[in-house]
C-alpha cells in the first residue's frame, strides 16, 4: 500500500522531472525540435543558395546575402535579432516581419519548413 504523502511527492516529482524536459526542449540549440537532415533538403529546395554562400550545400554559392558560415553561433541574426532556435525559424517563415524593410524576401516558407531548415543551420557552428 502506497501512502498519500508517498504519492503526493511521486506526482510531483514526475511534474518536475516532465517541466525539465520542457525546459530542455525550448532552450538549447541541441534540443531543437526541427529535422536537420530534412531542412538541408529543403535549403536546396527553396534555393537560398541563389542568395547565401552555405557549407555543405553544393552550389549554395550566392553573393546576395551573408555567407551562412557559423551561422549557428552567431549572436544576432541580420544585425538585429537575438539568435535563438525560434527566432531563427521565425526569420525563415517571414524575414519582413521579423525585420520589416531587409533585404530578404518573404518567401511564402511554412512553419513546419522553416523549423527544419533552423535546425539545419544550428548545424552550422
Ligand atoms: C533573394 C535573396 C535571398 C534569398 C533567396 C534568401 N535570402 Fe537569406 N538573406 C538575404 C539577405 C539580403 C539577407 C541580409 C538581411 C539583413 O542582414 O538585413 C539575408 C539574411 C539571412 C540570414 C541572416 C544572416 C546573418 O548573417 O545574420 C539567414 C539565417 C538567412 N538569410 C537564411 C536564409 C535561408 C535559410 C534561405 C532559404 C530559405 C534564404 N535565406 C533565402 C537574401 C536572401
Amino acid at each position: 500500500m502506497v501512502s498519500p504523502t508517498t504519492r503526493l511527492l511521486i506526482a510531483s516529482l514526475l511534474a518536475v522531472t516532465a517541466a525539465a524536459c520542457e525546459a530542455g526542449k525550448a532552450a538549447g540549440p541541441d534540443n531543437f525540435m526541427g529535422d536537420a537532415r530534412r531542412g538541408t533538403e529543403l535549403v536546396k529546395q527553396y534555393h537560398c543558395g541563389s542568395c547565401h554562400d552555405i557549407p555543405g550545400i553544393a552550389g549554395a554559392d550566392g553573393n546576395v546575402g551573408p555567407p551562412l558560415q557559423r551561422i549557428g553561433t552567431r549572436t544576432y541574426i541580420a544585425g538585429y535579432i537575438q539568435n535563438s532556435p525560434d527566432n531563427m525559424a521565425d526569420w525563415i517563415e517571414d524575414p519582413q516581419r521579423a525585420l520589416p524593410g531587409n533585404a530578404m524576401p518573404r518567401m511564402g516558407i511554412p512553419q513546419k519548413d522553416a523549423r527544419d531548415i533552423a535546425a539545419f543551420l544550428y548545424t552550422l557552428k
